[in-house]
């Protein structure tokens, strides 16, 4: 009989459990939807060219709408958060080109590649963030274009691919 009752108390507690753990993660699934969503909000607009790891914000230094405005000789600032599903990404070449009327030209990069000598890649709550700096030629065409920033792991794999409008100005 006590052991009956024992085991009544323990299902109704365990039945407890298992409500609490169900609504810790909804409660943490939705807090992380939320964030994506805050980030989703907070980032530059750019267009997805086939990432294997989804690319959650995009900043640029100086820079709230696009396209970009982007001066002749400077060197700028880009932030990228990107979800690696775990994968504990540590190590970026990146690959950016200048694209203005179909034609592209390769962009400098620092640091490049991102390893952990730099301090350029980092996790975050939802992945992983990395910066780098990009340097504007001042042989670029005063004009309207893109950059296509392409970063990929230590075999050459494509893991990252944005493109964002960019307006090069003197
Ligand atoms: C800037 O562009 C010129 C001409 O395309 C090139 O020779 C030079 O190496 C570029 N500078 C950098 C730092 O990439």
């Amino acid at each position: 009989m006590r052991g009956a009752l024992m085991g009544y108390y323990l299902k109704i507690l365990l039945a407890i459990c298992a409500v609490h753990e169900l609504a810790g993660g909804v409660i943490r699934s939705t807090t992380d939807a939320a964030y994506k969503k805050y980030l989703s909000i907070k980032s530059l607009p750019f267009e997805d060219c086939g990432s294997l790891y989804q690319v959650s914000y995009l900043e640029i230094e100086s820079c709230t709408t696009v396209p970009c405005s982007m001066a002749r000789n400077a060197i700028i600032k880009v932030t990228v958060r990107f979800d690696d599903n775990g994968n504990g990404v540590s190590f970026l070449k990146h690959e950016v080109r200048w694209v203005f009327n179909y034609i592209k030209t390769q962009a400098a990069i620092s640091p490049d590649p991102c390893d952990g000598d730099h301090g350029c890649i980092e996790s975050a709550s939802d992945g992983k963030a990395y910066w780098a700096n990009i340097f504007v030629n001042e042989t670029l065409p005063v004009m309207r274009g893109s950059m296509l920033w392409e970063s990929k792991d230590a075999n050459n794999q494509n893991l990252i691919c944005f493109q964002v409008p960019v307006v090069i100005t003197v």
